[in-house]
């Protein structure tokens, strides 16, 4: 964990439908495409998903990011993970994943699967921190916004 959590480490815990206007608000500052706080809602709500927020330990303690997977069966993916913009580099991302982790493999799943852009320095990084492997790749598989396509990475780590 970075060392300016070392006093004050963020708060996680699992998401409620009353974080989701707070994450519709982060998840756009990450990605090119919004999720309306409404998708954001019923993915909270889906029985199948794992949905888990870090609060900032301050008194406001307002929500600094958030991890959503869908789980079925033995396996389960990452449907998104995202960071306030200014909270990012600071360990946030590590504690969230570090807690989804745990909560994703109490729900049976035995692996957990992703899809991360090629060229995304900071999740791959923290991916692979976390003991993903690469096991695919989805050729133009993202359009981005400006035109131009880019690959998807699909990666793999065993839960339990
Ligand atoms: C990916 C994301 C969740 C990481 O969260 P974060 O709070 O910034 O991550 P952390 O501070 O915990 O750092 C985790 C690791 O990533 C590395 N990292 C962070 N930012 C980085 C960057 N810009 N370039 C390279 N590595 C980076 C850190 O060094 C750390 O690795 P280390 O412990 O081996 O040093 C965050 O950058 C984000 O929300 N990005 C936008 C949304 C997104 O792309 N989500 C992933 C979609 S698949």
């Amino acid at each position: 964990m970075s060392p300016l959590f070392a006093s004050r480490p963020p708060v996680c815990r699992p998401l409620s439908v009353a974080d989701a206007d707070a994450a519709a608000a982060i998840h756009a500052e990450g990605f090119a495409r919004g999720w309306p706080a409404g998708d954001l809602e019923s993915l909270i709500l889906d029985a199948s998903v794992v949905a888990d927020g870090c609060f900032s330990a301050g008194w406001l303690g307002g929500l600094v990011g958030f991890a959503l997977s869908r789980a079925a069966g033995d396996e389960a993916e990452i449907l998104s993970i995202c960071v306030r913009r200014s909270e990012q580099g600071r360990g946030v991302g590590a504690a969230l994943l570090g807690r989804h982790l745990a909560r994703v493999g109490q729900r049976g799943a035995r692996q957990l699967f992703l899809e991360v852009e090629e060229g995304n320095a900071a999740a791959i990084a923290l991916y692979r921190r976390f003991g993903f492997q690469d096991v695919g790749r989805r050729k133009s598989y993202y359009h981005k916004p400006g035109g131009g396509v880019l690959d998807a990475l699909v990666m793999r780590r065993p839960l339990g």
